[in-house]
């Protein structure tokens, strides 16, 4: 009895040893976030850094767009997005740590593809008709990001930053279907006429 008691052990030692280094499993580095918390603050980091990136790269599509509906939403979300940064600020705060920016590679592809699209068009209809799919990925990466942050908090019991990541993440949901709407009654018919001119 007391031998087949030993042999499973064994077998079972085994199979965790054999589970911790399963081919294709990453190695977390030396400073990995070790539980929610760090992993809050890791995606606060990011996102800080990606709307600081933001108010750079937004005047930059505003100045090549020609509808002047996609000037002004372009415009009030870049009110917004400074707003935003105050308010992750703010969040910071709430969990005792200092506002630090880390480079979030999403948002710096992201950023990247729009400014390819603007080499990529004439300006009018169409440059316009890509700065929207450019922001409404943006919109959407920040969408996806904010509501896993505002759950998170929740999850940690941070009540206030709840409510302000939440404010921010309705922000983002209003760009979103602000700049669908542009595209639908400004933008996208007017660059298929042009389309069909050609
Ligand atoms: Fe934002
Ligand atoms: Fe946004």
């Amino acid at each position: 009895m007391k031998t087949t008691q030993n042999k499973k052990e064994t077998k079972s030692k085994n199979t965790t040893t054999k589970e911790t280094v399963k081919k294709g499993v990453t190695k977390p580095k030396s400073n990995a976030a070790a539980g929610l918390s760090e992993l809050f603050e890791d995606g606060l980091k990011d996102i800080y850094w990606a709307e600081k990136a933001l108010t750079k790269a937004l005047p930059a599509m505003a100045k090549n767009a020609t509808s002047p509906e996609l000037i002004d939403a372009i415009n009030n979300h870049l009110t917004e997005t400074e707003e935003q940064i105050t308010r992750l600020e703010k969040v910071f705060d709430l969990i005792g740590k200092k506002a630090t920016a880390k480079k979030c590679d999403a948002m710096e592809g992201l950023i990247e593809e729009g400014k390819g699209i603007l080499e990529e068009t004439e300006i009018g209809v169409v440059r316009d008709a890509g700065i929207i799919a450019a922001s409404q990925k943006i919109e959407h990466y920040e969408i996806a990001t904010y509501g896993t942050l505002r759950q998170f908090a929740e999850t940690l019991g941070y009540t206030e930053a709840v409510t302000l990541l939440e404010q921010t993440l309705d922000e983002e949901k209003g760009a979103d279907k602000l700049l669908t709407e542009v595209a639908v009654n400004a933008v996208n018919l007017e660059a298929a006429e042009v389309e069909m001119e050609e």
